[in-house]
């Protein structure tokens, strides 16, 4: 599949737009939503992580025209049955605590979810749905860790203070930012990616 010269990433979070501009140069132009004057509040109300994805990704094609892709991510515990999963942003706000997106009371949600539980295997897994040439694909990236019972670190955002990945001492946000971003979930998902373009 060949890339577009022009594609569209449903986000304006600079962090995700900086990544996915290293691992795309000099391949395309990567715009973000307020760029194409893409103003909207796309509705994330699929059932899962790749309906999701391919909403924003619809979204964009369908109104604005342009090729793109589109990225939902969630964190996946074991324990709770892979939740929070798609409900990551909004995990404490479902249980009436907050509004969606505070990740300090998410974060706290989940350590009492998980009270008096050794088995803490968790995964963060990034579903990046994308459209381009007038065809859907979807790709995945995953990585596996464990969430401590006390958080570590202050960089990072989200649930990054509570999960440690396999094999690494520190938590994400114990982590710098280039050494999360080289083994990132999201990474992993625009690696799927750019090797399906190739
Ligand atoms: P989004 O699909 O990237 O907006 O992610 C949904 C939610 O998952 C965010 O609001 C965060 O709570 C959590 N999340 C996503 N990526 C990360 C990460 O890299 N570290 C920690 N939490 C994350």
């Amino acid at each position: 599949m060949k890339l577009p010269q022009t594609i569209v990433f449903a986000t304006n979070n600079s962090h995700k737009l900086q990544e996915a501009r290293d691992i795309l140069k000099d391949r395309c132009n990567v715009l973000s939503l307020s760029e194409i004057n893409c103003n909207d509040d796309i509705p994330e109300t699929a059932p899962t992580l790749e309906g999701n994805a391919l909403l924003k990704a619809r979204w964009v094609k369908e109104r604005y025209g342009y090729d793109c892709f589109a990225d939902d991510t969630g964190l996946e515990v074991a324990a709770l049955d892979g939740a929070p999963g798609v409900k990551s942003a909004r995990y404490a706000a479902c249980c009436g605590e907050s509004s969606d997106h505070d990740s300090q009371a998410n974060m706290r949600v989940l350590l009492d979810n998980l009270k008096g539980i050794t088995e803490r295997s968790a995964q963060f897994r990034t579903v990046i749905a994308l459209i381009s040439d007038g065809k859907e694909f979807t790709f995945e990236g995953k990585v596996k860790g464990e969430i401590l019972e006390f958080p570590a670190g202050n960089d990072g955002f989200g649930y990054d203070p509570v999960f440690r990945p396999e094999g690494q001492t520190l938590t994400f946000a114990e982590m710098s930012a280039g050494q999360k971003n080289s083994m990132s979930h999201r990474r992993r998902a625009l690696d799927a990616m750019l090797a399906e373009l190739e």
